[in-house]
């Protein structure tokens, strides 16, 4: 599994600070609500959200980004009650319905063959609760497949989270300054979206 070795030989992947979705709503939800990452890396955004009296469930399927986080609770003395690690494959995890109020899915639905990302957004879309939020960062291309890996074809994105109040939407191409396991600067299409779930629904 290719992240594990990059989460063992470095800290900080994906950046020190919280994605920059999560820090326009967070304290919108709250406190002590429960928040969920999909794909959550190294646990920037989940123990951002841990400091900030959510409690968490974060979900990646490698054991390094996930005894990363388990190391940083202990470290910064956070509790770990109040934080579910698990070790899993999300296009399998069971989310439970109406129990989130921020769903995070930030860069990790490209690792997922399309349709089961489509899978796991209607999950997602049934597991936010009400006037809950859901955080999804993932990348476009003008053609995407359904049988091939996760990109969003333009304004697709919006198009499936019709039913909810769109918070923000942009699609733009963003230049990677490089990270470990991919070390010079390349370019990536993406689209940003804060959703909300409507409350008459
Ligand atoms: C680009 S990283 C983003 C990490 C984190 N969301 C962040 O922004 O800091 C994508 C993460 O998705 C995880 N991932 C990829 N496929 C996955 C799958 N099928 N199930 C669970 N996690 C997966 C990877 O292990 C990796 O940690």
């Amino acid at each position: 599994m290719k992240y594990n070795k990059i989460y063992k030989n470095n800290s900080n992947v994906w950046g020190d600070d919280p994605n920059e979705l999560l820090q326009k709503i967070y304290n919108q939800a709250e406190a002590g609500s429960e928040f969920l990452d999909l794909g959550c890396g190294q646990g920037r955004d989940s123990l951002f959200m841990l400091k900030n009296g959510f409690k968490v469930t974060a979900v990646d399927n490698s054991r390094e980004g996930i005894k990363k986080i388990k190391e940083s609770v202990k470290v910064e003395k956070l509790s770990i009650s109040d934080i579910n690690l698990l070790c899993k494959n999300i296009k399998i995890f069971k989310i439970e319905k109406n129990k989130y109020t921020i769903i995070n899915a930030f860069n990790s639905l490209q690792f997922l063959f399309k349709k089961d990302a489509l899978k796991l957004i209607k999950e997602i879309k049934k597991a936010i609760k009400k006037e809950g939020y859901i955080i999804i960062s993932g990348f476009t291309a003008k053609t995407a497949a359904i049988d091939s890996r996760c990109f969003f074809k333009p304004q697709e994105l919006k198009k499936i989270f019709s039913d909810f109040n769109i918070i923000s939407y942009e699609e733009k191409m963003i230049l990677d300054k490089g990270h470990p396991g991919k070390p010079k600067p390349h370019k990536h299409n993406v689209v940003k979206m804060i959703a909300q779930k409507i409350k008459i629904r």
